[in-house]
């Protein structure tokens, strides 16, 4: 048991349409949701405007899914986190392993991300994970202290609880319908706990969020209820059903 606060993020990756995320939005609107608990949703950056000015519920705030380590400029293609304040997005994903993967970005240019960001003034949920091969060869816990060292670098000790929420999601698990188990989730993120401890310290270590993320979805969401250091989810696929509101529910 904890003082966090429980959070789920959605994260829609490259799936939407205004149809779409009005579908999501009011069903957020509609739903009871506790008042003790914390929704991110990221829309594709498009619908950002959208899902700000249909939500109506104060539990629920946006983030964008990527931006840039520049507020404007000739940067084709790229989004800034004064465009997400301008729209009245309040976080931004940064590091997820899609990120990493498919477009190239190393945890130097994710942690730029993640300061650049946190100064303007927008929230970071921060993810971290190991790709299948690095967890049978035991080296989970390094690979995930690497992508975090960077960030450590930059962002000072007092901004981690405020300001960063760190998602992690084993690679193995994302879109493949095998979620980790709560036992081996709560023994990776209490070590990824205790290593942020020794970065900034005990008690700001206890503040900080960390979410669990892969093929989480309405059904297993009560069974990372009892971990201590499952404080929500990183939601994928299920962010854009109904299930979604079960998972928010889920510690009720
Ligand atoms: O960022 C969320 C994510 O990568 C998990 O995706 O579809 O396995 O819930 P999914």
């Amino acid at each position: 048991s904890s003082n966090r606060t429980f959070f789920v993020g959605g994260n829609f990756k490259l799936n939407g349409s205004k149809k779409l995320i009005t579908e999501i939005v009011e069903r957020l609107n509609n739903a009871d949701l506790p008042s003790d608990v914390e929704v991110v949703i990221a829309p594709p950056a498009p619908y950002l405007a959208l899902a700000v000015s249909l939500n109506k519920s104060k539990q629920v705030s946006v983030a964008g899914q990527n931006t840039y380590v520049k507020a404007s400029g000739a940067y084709t293609g790229e989004n800034s986190v004064e465009f997400l304040k301008d729209v009245g997005a309040k976080w931004v994903i940064l590091g997820h392993s899609e990120r990493r993967s498919y477009f190239h970005e190393d945890s130097e240019l994710i942690a730029e991300k993640t300061k650049f960001a946190i100064d303007s003034g927008v929230k970071v949920i921060l993810c971290v994970g190991e790709l299948l091969e690095e967890r049978k060869a035991g080296i989970t816990l390094s690979v995930v202290e690497k992508q975090l060292d960077p960030v450590f670098a930059k962002v000072p000790k007092e901004k981690w609880a405020s300001d960063i929420v760190v998602a992690y999601e084993p690679v193995w698990a994302i879109g493949t319908g095998l979620a980790a188990t709560p036992d081996d989730a709560e023994e990776t993120q209490l070590a990824i706990r205790k290593y942020i401890a020794t970065k900034i310290g005990e008690a700001e270590a206890q503040k900080v969020r960390i979410l669990y993320g892969g093929s989480a979805n309405g059904k297993n969401a009560t069974s990372f209820k009892d971990k201590k250091d499952v404080d929500g989810f990183l939601v994928g696929g299920a962010s854009l059903k109904p299930e979604f509101i079960d998972i928010i529910k889920s510690r009720q």
